[in-house]
């Protein structure tokens, strides 16, 4: 039997319906509430509200689990590649042979970006952060790829889909290229996603390269251990978003502005300069914790702490590992490393911490890992949004497909009852 939530006001009883997730999670849907009532609920940082029914993502908070479509996030990171993940968070499920080889021959067809885009680029200062120069490419591309905006079926949501995989990753590291003032590069057809990553970050027309087999294979997995989260501030955006109709430039081009804040995917960059910042002070990790727990000073242990996980993050375990086999294989000896280990443990071990569930989160050590592969500091950020990309497609997709309504909050008033205008030598 259904269950059903009872919810008293001044005497008054509403019955509202009670719905359970696939893996038991309980919700009241308040969705009929005002009209039964009049009333509304609150809840700023929506720390208690569902936004949306998602079949992309399923993570327990509690149980520090986290599962794209069902597949444990430490197999696929284990036996995945980022775009045959990218394909499952996307579409569902895991490609056949077939349907992989036609998705990476189908991106393949979009990695070239309209040479007018450079103009757009130019006019950008050399110092400019890469992530706000990135959320204005991917708004451009809207301008360029207009028959992209409008999807009205599967075939044109499913050449989106391939567009924006396709150019998103050029455009990206279009952004480091800019700021070195190295010329920009072209995508390589014959090469692989993640190896085209590496060269069109690096390769100079000076001099051949070579991608280093064990960066690709380490960048790989952490794209794949960024691919979604489910309702996180920048995904809550892209279908805040797209809920309008806005195309799925526009809402891409938004998510990348909500996850540049340092709370958000800007933290990976922020804990390493916070690393760097300790180290040049002498790595006196006690005294940044005693910063971190002082509520006047507004110092936060970047990379500590989480809205959902209150236990450690999943992909801060896979990747505090990965940090040390890579840093192992590459031969790299980074006292920064050794700072982020020693504040992990005194932190797991204090009062403050613990009673308050702060674990490390994501990306507590993906700078590290990026770092010690060569990726700069200002350009973290944007590693995150490459790898969150199908996660942004996914959600937009599937609020699209399901016909949701367009986002749009109630609020309660509590500004000024009604007042009457004074002339302005009366006030
Ligand atoms: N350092 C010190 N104290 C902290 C920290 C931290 N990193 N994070 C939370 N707290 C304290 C906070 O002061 C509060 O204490 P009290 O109860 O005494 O007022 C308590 O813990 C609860 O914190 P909150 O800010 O209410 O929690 P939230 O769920 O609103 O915020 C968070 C989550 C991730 C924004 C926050 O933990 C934080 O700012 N962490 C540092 C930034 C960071 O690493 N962000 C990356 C998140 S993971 C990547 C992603 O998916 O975006």
């Amino acid at each position: 039997m259904s269950k059903i939530a009872t919810l008293e006001i001044d005497g008054n009883k509403f019955e509202l319906p009670f719905i359970v997730g696939s893996e038991n999670e309980g919700a009241v849907d308040i969705s009929k509430l005002r009209d039964l009532s009049g009333v509304i609920t609150i809840d700023p940082g929506y720390k208690n509200s569902g936004s949306c029914k998602s079949e992309v993502t399923f993570l327990d908070g509690e149980l520090g689990i986290l599962r794209y479509r069902g597949y444990s996030i430490e197999d696929l990171a284990e036996k995945g590649h980022f775009l045959e993940v990218s394909y499952l968070v996307i579409f569902g499920e895991l490609p056949t042979a077939e349907e992989l080889i036609q998705f990476e021959n189908d991106i393949r067809k979009h990695t070239l970006v309209n040479e007018e885009m450079k103009n757009i680029i130019d006019g950008f200062p050399k110092t400019a952060h890469p992530m706000g120069v990135l959320s204005a490419l991917t708004s451009a591309l809207t301008a360029f790829n207009p028959k992209s905006v409008n999807v009205e079926n599967e075939k044109e949501m499913y050449e989106a889909v391939c567009k924006t995989m396709g150019k998103f990753l050029v455009i990206a590291t279009w952004t480091y290229r800019k700021s070195m003032g190295f010329p920009l590069n072209y995508y390589d057809n014959t090469k692989g996603y993640v190896e085209n990553f590496m060269r069109l970050m690096f390769e100079l027309p000076t001099g051949p390269y070579k991608a280093d087999p064990i960066v690709v294979s380490a960048l790989d997995k952490l794209f794949i251990l960024h691919a979604d989260h489910e309702q996180n501030c920048s995904t809550s955006t892209v279908r805040m978003v797209g809920s309008s109709h806005a195309g799925l430039f526009a809402s891409i081009s938004a998510g990348v502005s909500a996850l540049w804040g340092p709370l958000h995917g800007g933290a990976n960059q922020a804990v390493l300069e916070m690393l760097e910042e300790i180290h040049k002070d002498g790595g006196d990790t006690e005294k940044y914790l005693s910063k971190a727990k002082d509520k006047n000073d507004p110092f936060r242990l970047m990379g500590f702490g989480h809205r959902v996980y209150k236990n450690f993050d999943p992909r801060a375990r896979i990747i505090k590992k990965a940090a040390d086999e890579v840093l192992a294989t590459l031969g790299v000896e980074d006292p920064i490393l050794e700072i982020a280990k020693k504040l992990e443990v005194a932190a797991l071990e204090d009062e403050y911490f613990k009673s308050r569930s702060l674990y490390p989160n994501v990306d507590f050590y993906s700078g590290i890992i990026y770092r010690a592969l060569g990726i700069p500091t200002d350009m973290f950020t944007v590693m995150f949004a490459i790898g969150r990309l199908p996660g942004w497609i996914a959600q937009w997709k599937e609020m699209r497909e399901n016909k949701e309504p367009i986002g749009r909050p109630r609020q309660v008033y509590v500004g000024y009852p009604l007042r009457e205008f004074k002339s302005v030598d009366k006030r």
